[in-house]
């Protein structure tokens, strides 16, 4: 801004009305669409004049983006509305409005239950109707309930804002960006076929506009989300039906973008053309997160995953074939209803088998209004946490050895954020790992050239090469 400040005159100086900037304190939970969702909606609501603060204490607007994935993630949502209860009560002693919005997937699922529970609470939003939000904001100071949850996916990201280019530049070098939403595939033990809607691609015109926005904003590296983003499908402007991997080549070719990574993806959706992804975009990181949740056919089969443990090893075999640089990443629940001995110790076998980088592991939470809550052989909650502590010791194992074999490669490293030590920064390898070097935060957003010197559970060191 170029405006000159004056000496203020007399009648300056008089006490004048100016409207005070509102501000949104955001908080978010669960996935990274959530994570994405948050910046959309705090993008909306900064051309709507909401600044954003850190501190829930001075928030106008407290809004909760809400993960409903596990009964403890849709739980934390309640202690902290009746933490917030208090507080608005405090600010409406000192005549000061706070309005309290739940947004996500807790708002879609529960959306009637949070009203009924929570009397604080001002509006719900579910994740399609964020593009109305300052509409419904308007309903809510003058005093409405608002509970909002219908929608087609499609509306939102025709209607919602471009990501804003300064707020993207302090987001940081890296970005989401997603292509796909909603899941039609019903994995019994899943809400999210529920909370997120049926499953939707976007064009590819929108994404590329999206992805073009965001580079010029200095992101360097763009991770493509959905829900099952490898279901992604869409007409190429060659006027061919396009995959996930076709969108990916399309994105490699914007000047100026580094990296592309894609998740979450599901085993049943990796086609030939994004396998072939793998193997020709220098591009497309060598990472890919494919959860598989069991080994055992039997609960492959109750879980409606519909793949067989062997068909998901093979599968792996294909893409290490044309990318053998590949890191890993995968999903588990230990403790469906019905799992025995056996079937874990099939999980087991299959993690040894297929060796995991990285991983994340679950004990099976039981989720209202899914086909698996139904089912009557539940697994003690005690045989669930042996489980898992077993489960999470092998995994952590393939995982600290994959940390070791990394000490002594040379590796290309992106440059992210300045490190806690002056003269550091940290980095992302191209298999996800943060890794710190000494370099100047001047070069943030650079790739450069690195040897790894030393590994830690989950960050490495490395030297400039
Ligand atoms: N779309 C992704 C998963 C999204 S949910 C996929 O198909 O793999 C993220 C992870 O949460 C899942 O992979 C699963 O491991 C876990 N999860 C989902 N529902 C769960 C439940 N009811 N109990 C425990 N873990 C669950
Ligand atoms: Fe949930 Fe299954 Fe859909 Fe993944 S594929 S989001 S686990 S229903
Ligand atoms: Fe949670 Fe919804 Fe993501 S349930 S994991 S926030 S899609």
């Amino acid at each position: 801004m170029s405006t000159e400040i004056a000496a203020p005159s007399a009648a300056e100086t008089a006490p004048v009305q100016t409207p005070v900037q509102k501000k949104v304190f955001l908080k978010t939970y669960g996935c990274q669409m959530n994570v994405y969702d948050s910046d959309r909606m705090s993008d909306a609501l900064a051309k709507d004049g909401y600044i954003s603060t850190d501190s829930v204490e001075d928030a106008d607007l407290v809004l909760l983006n809400t993960c409903h994935i596990r009964e403890k993630a849709a739980e934390k949502v309640y202690s902290e509305l009746g933490r917030l209860r208090d507080m608005k009560k405090a600010r409406a002693a000192d005549g000061r409005e706070m309005v309290i919005g739940v947004a996500g997937c807790v708002a879609q699922a529960e959306g009637a239950e949070i009203i009924r529970r929570s009397p604080a609470v001002d509006l719900v939003v579910g994740p399609q109707t964020y593009h109305r939000l300052p509409q419904f904001l308007e309903r809510a100071r003058a005093g409405e309930r608002v509970i909002e949850t219908e929608y087609a996916i499609e509306d939102k990201f025709e209607h919602l804002p471009m990501p804003d280019k300064a707020r993207t530049r302090a987001r940081g070098v890296t970005a989401f960006l997603t292509v796909q939403e909603g899941c039609d595939k019903f994995c019994t033990f899943c809400v999210v076929p529920y909370t997120r809607g049926s499953e939707v691609s976007r064009p590819v015109s929108q994404i590329e506009a999206e992805a073009r926005r965001l580079v010029e904003a200095g992101v360097r590296e763009l991770t493509l989300l959905g829900q099952n983003v490898n279901a992604w499908h869409g007409l190429g402007p060659d006027g061919t039906e396009w995959t996930l991997g076709h969108l990916l080549a399309h994105l490699s070719d914007i000047e100026g973008l580094a990296r592309l990574r894609y998740t979450t993806s599901h085993p049943r959706d990796m086609d030939d053309a994004l396998i072939a992804a793998h193997r020709d975009l220098p591009k497309l990181m060598p990472y890919l997160h494919l959860p598989v949740q069991s080994g055992s056919d039997r609960i492959l089969k109750a879980m409606n995953r519909r793949h067989k443990a062997a068909d998901y090893v093979a599968l792996i075999a294909r893409i290490r074939a044309v990318q053998p640089d590949l890191a890993l990443s995968g999903d588990f629940i230990v403790g469906f209803p019905g799992e025995t001995d056996e079937d874990f110790e099939d999980t087991l076998r299959l993690i040894e088998t297929v060796g995991y980088a990285q991983s994340y592991s679950f004990k099976y939470s039981t989720r209202p209004g899914t086909p698996g809550a139904d089912l009557t052989d539940q697994v003690p909650e005690d045989v669930k946490s042996e489980r898992l502590e077993r489960l999470q010791a092998l995994l952590f194992s393939q995982q600290t050895a994959f940390q070791r074999a990394c000490v002594g490669r040379e590796i290309d490293l992106l440059i992210e954020k300045p490190g806690r030590l002056p003269g550091q920064v940290v980095g992302r390898s191209p298999w996800l790992q943060p890794v710190i070097v000494d370099a100047k935060t001047s070069q943030i957003g650079d790739i450069i050239r690195v040897r790894i010197t030393a590994a830690g559970t989950n960050s490495l060191h490395a030297e400039v090469a």
